[in-house]
């Protein structure tokens, strides 16, 4: 038996030092350690011996299979490395990857934070309010007459129940002072609509960024260099502005603001960029009167308030032609301001 032994072992480590893959070693394994496998075969035998002669033998068939049990786990941690190895043979890593997809931010967010950052630094804090709007906050509150153009309704959109969609910006002017006890110091952007044809400078749906400091004692003076600090953080240092005298129901005086820029292959140009001026007193008072109080009595605060359209920025910024282009969502020109 102990010859047999030795020859198992033998028999065994020769199939498996010859076993090609993973499928013929199982069958080796099978074949020698298996329920029907001739070790186990072999260990049957025992019965048969005599009681001395047992442990001697027990030995032998235990260190037998150890043997053949290592061996086959060597093997078979060899055979894996082997198909591994292979599983990457040819792989060329020099190749280059398929690239992920970055998305970027629209042009307009970014003309927009870019803004608030600017006017963040002047003290300026978020206010907002809603895009549909009454009358009041639209017009009346700004001092805009009953017969003023702007309140047509070939120009606004008016839904049955009176309200509309918001003109401008101002409405938060409005509604900040019904809320809040002067100083303010605030900036609105957000969505304006008017009746517009479109084409390429106007949209039906478009974009504002509105401007509200009162404080005691805030002069024209505050306005323009608040202004000019602007265009020149947004445009560059040598960005030159002028104030044109204009009309706005809500602002005396009002002035227009032009920029001189250079679009990209274009001479410098004036440019119009935004509207302001020193609130006119009258919304003062009618500001009072929706308060009930006299916080903003126009012979204790002044204030200056201005508004730009963010669309025609973010055009100034990026030499864009036509205003269609910052709805239309095509990934081919949104991909350009990653
Ligand atoms: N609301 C004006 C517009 O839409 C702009 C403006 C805002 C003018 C504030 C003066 C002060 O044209």
């Amino acid at each position: 038996m102990k010859e047999e032994i030795a020859n198992i072992q033998s028999d065994a480590l020769t199939a498996i030092e010859t076993a090609a893959g993973e499928q013929q070693l199982e069958e080796v394994r099978i074949a020698f350690l298996g329920k029907k496998g001739r070790l186990t075969a072999a260990s049957a035998g025992m019965k048969e011996l005599s009681k001395e002669e047992k442990p001697a033998m027990g030995q032998l068939l235990n260190s037998a299979r150890a043997v053949i049990t290592k061996s086959l786990e060597t093997k078979d941690r060899l055979l894996q490395e082997k198909a591994d190895a292979a599983s990457v043979e040819g792989l060329d890593l020099s190749l280059p990857g398929i690239p992920l997809h970055q998305g970027n931010l629209h042009p307009l967010t970014q003309i927009k934070d870019q803004a608030i950052k600017v006017l963040r630094r002047l003290g300026f804090s978020l206010a907002e309010g809603p895009e549909i709007e009454t009358e009041f906050h639209c017009f009346d509150a700004l001092n805009t007459p009953p017969e003023h153009p702007a309140r047509n309704e070939k120009d606004t959109f008016y839904f049955d129940s009176g309200k509309l969609l918001r003109t401008h910006t101002s409405t938060v002017q409005v509604r900040t002072m019904e809320n809040q006890a002067p100083p303010v110091r605030v900036i609105a952007p957000g969505s304006c609509y008017r009746r517009d044809e479109v084409d390429k400078t106007h949209l039906p749906a478009f974009n504002q960024l509105e401007g509200l400091y009162v404080d005691r004692d805030v002069q024209i003076g505050d306005l323009k260099g608040a202004l000019e600090f602007f265009y020149r953080s947004m445009f560059g240092e040598e960005t030159k502005v002028r104030f044109r005298p204009h009309f706005f129901p809500f602002t005396e005086p009002s002035f227009e603001i032009d920029a001189l820029l250079q679009l990209k292959g274009e001479k410098p140009q004036w440019i119009e960029v935004a509207g302001c001026g020193m609130v006119d007193p009258a919304v003062f008072e009618k500001i009072c009167t929706a308060r009930g109080d006299d916080l903003y009595d126009p012979a204790k605060v002044t204030g200056y308030a201005f508004g730009m359209g963010l669309d025609r920025l973010a055009m100034i910024q990026w030499g864009i032609k036509d205003i269609r282009l910052l709805i239309e969502n095509d990934a081919r020109f949104l991909s350009q301001f990653a």
